[in-house]
């Protein structure tokens, strides 16, 4: 039985590789006459370079000599289409964005893994949830936040605090980051608390899980390519059996987190649904007074039309789709904040100034008080631009479709190209670090980080752009229909943690030499010290400590 089993899906698998071997490389298309760097694998093609921990160099090299959109090969020679032209990157995101989708591997696998949260889902149906969604995350909501962020934060900083009382301390920064992120989208999220930052504080099982995510998924990447079609086959009952009975150790442990994500999910769905049902003796016990997320979405879907209303278990999926999409983000955009500030003590002062005055004269700062910051707006935004946490996202075409450009490129042809017609099915990579740091829109120190550069109007070539994103001119966080709903919430939680740990911290570099793996969501790690997430840092209080005690 299992081997008739497996011998299907290799079978399977295996006819449907000869296909696409075929159809790839077979056609001729109007991409042959795109340039793109030469291609060191017929195999594996550019993927190598382009999905690598240390693909830095590749992305800046192409971008830098080949322009806005680039050709670069898939497996087995596919063409597919590198672009971090402003116009391109308007009608992938915006214009023409029901055609550029996510790729159905991307889809499947998360729909696999979370249920239908908002980013599994594609559409009429994916703009149905989004219409429900956005409004939860209104200016207004996430004013409420702020209290909630200043809360936790501090118990962050008394911990830290602790641990420096003696002296300065080589602390990991990344670990803390992790759990604030968490404990922030667990309260703001859902008004659960996933961690109490006490001393001997366990690590929560579903923020273990969450995090063994990722690291597992790689593991079984070849795997993953060929969910998407696994996912046809049968029923999901039938799905689980089989996936039970492979002997494959990787799979299982992603199974498993599978469960318990969802097991912790239901829990905290099951429990906000009695305190919403309850009333309000309740909901006290619950932090963050019904102003957290998902309250407000639970309240929003009782009211919607019937047609709009999302069911119970899309309602529970979004718990682990809004902490998944939440945690490695947010706490990797505030890591590398930190450690940019450790490496640049006249900012970090500069910073440190400005935090701790306007805390001398408000206490807790209310929304508008934080968003009215220049120099720590500044220190966000340019973080935000020059390290976005996400480096780039993957699209596919569903037809074929004319892609514009803002600034002609020189065909392999000779011939000047200012549109490309894109055949059906070809993967496009949105560069969003090849659009942050074009220095055709940024100027030449692009590639500096400049938080001063906020401080003044920005270069005419900025506006000129036209860049699709939701923040700031920026693709950090996409735009169009499928921009990320959560970018008030990270940019204030940023705002709340950094202006409170600068204010009472001084972070320097220790001796270990930082890299930053260009992963899924770009890592910190040690250098020669196998990819393991950490950033090490040295951390003093600051010596007037007139706040903390
Ligand atoms: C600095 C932190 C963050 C960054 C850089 C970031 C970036 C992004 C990006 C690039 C996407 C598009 C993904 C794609 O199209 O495949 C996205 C989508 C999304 N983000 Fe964020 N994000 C951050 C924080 C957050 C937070 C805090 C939340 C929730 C509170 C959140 C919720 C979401 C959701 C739900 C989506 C899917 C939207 C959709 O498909 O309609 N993100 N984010
Ligand atoms: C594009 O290709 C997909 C998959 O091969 C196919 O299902 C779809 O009908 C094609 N779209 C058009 C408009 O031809």
């Amino acid at each position: 039985m299992l081997t008739l089993i497996l011998q299907g899906i290799l079978l399977y698998s295996l006819s449907l590789a000869y296909w696409h071997l075929v159809r790839r490389f077979a056609v001729k298309t109007a991409l042959d006459n795109i340039p793109g760097p030469p291609c060191p694998s017929f195999f594996k093609g550019n993927f190598r370079q382009l999905f690598s921990t240390h693909g830095w160099e590749f992305h800046k090299d192409i971008a830098a000599k080949y322009g806005g959109v680039v050709k670069v090969k898939a497996v087995f020679g596919e063409k597919q289409l590198y672009v971090f032209d402003p116009k391109a990157l308007h009608h992938i995101l915006v214009k023409d964005q029901y055609v550029y989708e996510e790729t159905s591997a991307f889809i499947q696998t998360n729909l696999v893994l979370f249920g239908k949260a908002v980013f599994c889902t594609l559409g009429d149906y994916h703009r149905r949830q989004r219409k429900l969604l956005n409004p939860v995350f209104s200016i207004a909501h996430m004013r409420g936040m702020v209290p909630v962020f200043y809360d936790i934060t501090r118990k962050i900083r008394d911990a830290i605090a602790k641990k420096v009382k003696n002296g300065p301390q080589e602390i990991d920064m990344a670990s803390w980051m992790g759990r604030t992120a968490l404990e922030m989208i667990g309260q703001g999220g859902f008004g659960y608390s996933f961690d109490t930052f006490e001393e001997d504080a366990t690590p929560n099982p579903y923020s273990a899980s969450i995090k063994a995510l990722l690291p597992a998924l790689l593991r079984i990447a070849f795997f993953r390519s060929y969910l998407s079609y696994m996912t046809n086959i049968g029923s999901p009952k039938f799905r689980r059996f089989v996936v039970d009975l492979l002997p494959w150790k990787n799979l299982h442990a992603v199974r498993d987190i599978v469960d318990s994500m969802h097991s912790a999910s239901s829990e905290i769905f099951e429990s906000k649904k009695r305190a919403l049902l309850n009333g309000d003796e309740d909901v006290t016990i619950q932090v963050g007074q019904k102003k957290d997320v998902m309250s407000i979405l639970m309240k929003a879907n009782m009211e919607a039309a019937e047609e709009d209303k999302l069911e119970e278990s899309e309602l529970v999926a979004q718990v682990s789709g809004l902490t998944f999409a939440a945690m490695d983000t947010t706490s990797g955009a505030l890591s590398r904040t930190l450690h940019l500030l450790a490496q640049h003590q006249e900012v970090q002062e500069k910073l440190r100034h400005e935090v701790t005055e306007a805390h001398a004269k408000a206490g807790d700062l209310t929304y508008d008080g934080l968003v009215s910051l220049p120099y720590l707006d500044a220190v966000c935004r340019e973080s935000l631009r020059l390290y976005p946490p996400v480096s780039y996202l993957s699209r596919t075409t569903r037809q074929d479709i004319i892609m514009p450009l803002s600034k002609p490129l020189k065909g392999l042809n000779g011939e000047d190209v200012y549109e490309i017609p894109v055949p059906n099915n070809t993967n496009v990579i949105i560069s969003i670090i090849g659009a942050n740091r074009n220095p055709d829109i940024w100027g030449p120190n692009s590639m500096e980080w400049i938080p001063e550069r906020w401080l003044s109007p920005l270069p005419p070539s900025v506006s000129s752009a036209h860049i699709p994103g939701v923040y700031s001119h920026l693709m950090t966080f996409i735009g169009g229909g499928r921009a990320c709903i959560g970018f008030k919430f990270a940019e204030l939680e940023m705002k709340v943690v950094l202006s409170l740990l600068i204010e009472s911290f001084r972070f320097t570099p220790s001796n270990k030499d930082i890299f930053w793996q260009m992963t899924s969501v770009a890592t910190p790690s040690v250098a020669g010290e196998g990819g393991k997430l950490q950033l090490p840092l040295q951390v003093s209080r600051v010596l007037d400590e007139r706040r903390i005690y």
